[in-house]
């Protein structure tokens, strides 16, 4: 099984969302059974959840506390990969749970606060050695910024090759408990996330770093 943690200091940075949409995604690429947890008290992809009617991902609760014993039950019941959406400012939280993570996905917007906001997370994830890829969400078009963003990023790892924009499918799926995949399969937003998804498979079966 492999874990994947989302995280980011920063609030509003898309970690729910993708949480969501790159479960759901891998579940359809046939990359499941998928387990969703999440580890912020403000139970946002929970809620989501809730409101599905779809039997996959699964969703799973867990804490801190018994996470690693949860992980390996997990595990030992045939689950493929499990997705970790954590919170933006418990920083004891979130470093207890990357210590679990395969890849840490860091997702950031591309603003200049957003950026500077990012070194937090950062590092967080080198502390604990793990290998981290970093994805420019809710960018505009053709904004010069977006650019920007990937160079400074890029000085300090992995940027996602995959760029999602800022899309309104991606903030209604969120509150009806589907993706934006679900609800238009050839939408732009179902269209990145696919991709993004696909380029996190590559990334997920790379063997480095512990
Ligand atoms: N690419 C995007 N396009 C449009 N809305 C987005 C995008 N990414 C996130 N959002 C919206 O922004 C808000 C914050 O996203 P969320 O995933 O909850 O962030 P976090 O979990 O990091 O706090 C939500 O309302 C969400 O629907
Ligand atoms: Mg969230």
């Amino acid at each position: 099984m492999k874990t994947v943690v989302i995280a980011s200091r920063k609030g509003g940075v898309g970690k729910t969302t993708m949480s969501a949409h790159l479960g759901v995604a891998a579940e359809a690429d046939d990359f499941g059974p998928v387990a969703l947890i999440d580890m912020d008290t403000q139970e946002s992809l929970a809620k989501w959840w809730n409101k599905r009617l779809a039997l996959t991902p699964v969703f799973s609760t867990a804490t801190l506390a018994n996470l690693k014993q949860h992980l390996a039950a997990l595990k030992e019941s045939g689950v493929k990969l499990t997705i970790i959406d954590t919170p933006p400012q418990a920083t004891e939280t979130i470093r207890a749970v990357i210590a679990h993570a395969d890849l840490v996905l860091i997702p950031t917007r591309p603003s200049s606060l957003d950026l500077e906001a990012v070194g937090a997370t950062i590092e967080m994830a080198e502390a604990e050695g793990k290998r981290m890829v970093f994805i420019i969400n809710g960018a505009a078009n053709r904004a010069r910024i977006t650019g920007q963003a990937a160079v400074a990023l890029s000085q300090h790892g992995t940027v996602a090759p995959v760029t999602v924009y800022q899309r309104d499918a991606l903030a209604s799926a969120m509150t009806d408990g589907r993706t934006a995949g679900e609800i238009d399969a050839k939408s732009k937003a179902s269209e990145e996330v696919a991709d993004l998804w696909a380029y996190v498979r590559t990334q997920l079966s790379k063997k480095v770093g512990k």
